[in-house]
């Protein structure tokens, strides 16, 4: 655990001066010292960034509208930021912890996020956004309980592990940055981590975790590495499906599940088969050459070691396409709220605009950029949200300058922020398609209250939506594009804010593969979003700049 220093608050209070948080629901406290530190996750030193001295970072355990505060002190020699992957942070972008909504954290100081983890359960994880910090470190598991009212469609389990899975890279954060920055491509990494280990086999690894034989453990599995899908899987046990990033599945068994980048999963193992060690293993999906990491799970009080025996990750994409398949929304159960999933019927809503957004790899000037019709995304000095809150958005960037379809034909990609300007309207609906155009595999994060998903493979046709599954597909907030296929979500347009839709593979999101959304409230009321917090850090043009007037009640 991390440092958890005061659990409950007894008095409401307002966190700011206009933030309300409301009444009665509890405070967690954290304090999180980041530095930097020595780690060896592959064997190799790597000058690694450490939270409260552990790597992974420390566990965020809350539950449903717990008021999370961590307060983070940079003692990096660079400007730092983390983004809480996963969380809606409903009516208050200013809390997301990307370089679109805030101000990295100088060195040497500190900031306070305060959010709320409003209607959510499930399992997420946190990770820095600046430079290239998230290769050596700085991430680690969020977890949101079910309140205890809320019906959970499976047996408490025996206990909770987070397992951080990742591809690795021995370069360090500065070298990796380096090669990005003069056009050049990561090539691939250097081995796969398990929780920042790899277990050796000699006889004398440490267990990751210890199961009870008779007993069901659930395990949080996410994928918190640069760019390389990983398939995960236990020796011997089948791991039950019961949750994906908030939402309750249909509670299938797998052997293995395809963990893309930036993806969580959680599942139930019962410790059912004969007492002594077993590996857990990760392995890297559609590379030329396969990396494998193992772990160990040990049983309480069990005999020997595990055996050699490793089970063998599963070959080619279409298994992991029909694998996603037969992932689905289990429609009668409840999330975080008393009314099941299924009563949120998305099939029946009417699509208020449709935008296609197409990846392309460029050389730009010599240099690699990736870019999304045409446009690849550059990080300004002022965040948007701050230039757009503090009436000079005009001067940072322009909105809706990617069209609503790629053009067939670039002649020449530019550089700058994207901004798609959307209206705020409780019905109004973004049906948005990720064509992908290289061949290769990305994963993309999509706006905090996106709803369902379709990914296929081929090109994409108008036809195409009959085949749309409309009724229990799951809802989560990332998604998985295959090479040459398509992916389309639909996104409801309920949280006025600043949202990022970016790339998980970080190299294409550090080189251009992200856009931002604005959502505005149309007549600057708290009901809609929340003002500006007092403690917010500024950069930028904004610096210095009087405080527009706040948003009326
Ligand atoms: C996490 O929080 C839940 C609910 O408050 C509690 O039951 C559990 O013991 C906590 N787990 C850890 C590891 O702190
Ligand atoms: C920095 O930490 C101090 C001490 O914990 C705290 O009082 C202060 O509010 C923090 N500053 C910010 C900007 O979060
Ligand atoms: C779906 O959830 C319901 C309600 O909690 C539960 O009874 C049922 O077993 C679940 N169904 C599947 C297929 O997982
Ligand atoms: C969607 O549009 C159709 C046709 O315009 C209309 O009949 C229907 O009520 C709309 N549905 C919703 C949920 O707004
Ligand atoms: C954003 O779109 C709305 C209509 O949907 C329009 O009224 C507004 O002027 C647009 N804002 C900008 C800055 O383009
Ligand atoms: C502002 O607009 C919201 C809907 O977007 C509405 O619910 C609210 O009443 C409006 N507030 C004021 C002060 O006009």
């Amino acid at each position: 655990m991390g440092r958890l220093m005061l659990i409950s608050m007894l008095l409401c209070f307002w966190a700011g001066s206009m933030l309300m948080i409301e009444c009665g629901d509890p405070y967690i406290f954290f304090e999180w010292h980041v530095t930097y530190g020595t780690i060896s996750p592959l064997g190799v030193p790597v000058k690694g960034i450490l939270i409260n001295n552990e790597f992974p970072g420390p566990n965020i355990n809350s539950t449903t509208n717990n008021n999370v505060v961590v307060n983070v002190f940079n003692n990096l020699d660079e400007p730092f930021l983390i983004t809480w992957h996963g969380i809606q942070h409903r009516k208050n972008s200013w809390q997301d912890g990307v370089l679109g909504t805030n101000c990295p954290i100088p060195p040497g100081t500190n900031y306070t996020y305060h959010f709320q983890v409003k209607d959510q359960i499930g399992s997420y994880m946190y990770y820095p956004v600046t430079s290239m910090h998230k290769a050596v470190g700085g991430f680690g598991g969020l977890r949101i309980n079910s309140r205890p009212q809320i019906p959970v469609p499976y047996d408490p389990p025996a206990d909770d592990y987070t397992i951080m899975i990742g591809d690795w890279f021995n370069k360090g954060h500065v070298a990796l940055k380096k090669i990005l920055d003069s056009g050049r491509n990561l090539g691939r990494a250097d081995g796969v981590h398990i929780n920042g280990k790899v277990a050796k086999g000699d006889g004398k690894d440490e267990p990751l975790f210890t199961m009870e034989a008779g007993k069901t453990y659930r395990y949080r599995i996410c994928n918190a590495g640069l760019k390389t899908s990983l398939n995960f899987r236990f020796q011997g046990h089948p791991m039950k499906l019961v949750e994906m990033e908030g939402s309750h599945t249909v509670q299938n068994d797998y052997e293995s599940l395809d963990v893309h980048v930036g993806q969580c999963y959680t599942v139930l193992v019962t410790a059912g088969k004969e007492p002594r060690d077993y590996y857990v293993v990760a392995s890297t999906r559609f590379t030329k050459r396969e990396a494998t990491a193992m772990g160990i799970i040990r049983y309480q009080n069990g005999k020997g070691g595990p055996s050699s025996d490793i089970p063998k990750p599963p070959v080619g994409w279409a298994w992991s396409l029909n694998q996603f398949r037969t992932f689905r929304w289990n429609l009668t159960a409840s999330a975080a709220r008393p009314n099941p999933q299924g009563s949120y019927k998305y099939g029946g809503i009417n699509i208020t605009r449709t935008i296609t957004l197409a990846n392309t790899a460029e050389k730009v000037d010599g240099k690699l950029r990736y870019a999304i019709n045409g446009v690849s995304f550059v990080e300004p000095t002022t965040p948007l949200k701050l230039a757009e809150y503090y009436g000079v958005a005009n001067k940072i960037f322009k909105y809706d300058n990617i069209p609503d379809e790629p053009p067939t034909k670039i002649s020449k990609v530019t550089l700058e922020p994207i901004v798609l300007n959307m209206t705020h309207k409780a019905l109004s609906k973004l049906y948005l398609r990720i064509v992908k155009r290289p061949f290769n595999l990305g994963t993309w994060m999509a706006m905090h209250s996106s709803l369902w998903r379709n990914v296929e493979i081929g090109k994409w046709s108008p036809e195409k939506r009959m085949n749309y599954n409309l009724l229990d597909a799951v809802s989560r907030h990332t998604i998985q594009v295959f090479p040459h296929s398509w992916a389309a979500i639909l996104i409801s347009l309920d949280n006025c804010g600043m949202w990022n839709i970016r790339s998980e593979i970080w190299d294409r999101h550090y080189l251009g593969q992200q856009i931002y959304i604005s959502l505005l409230s149309p007549n600057r009321s708290v009901r809609d979003e929340y003002n500006l917090p007092e403690d917010v850090m500024t950069c930028g043009v904004v610096e210095g700049m009087p405080r527009p007037p706040p948003f009326s009640s």
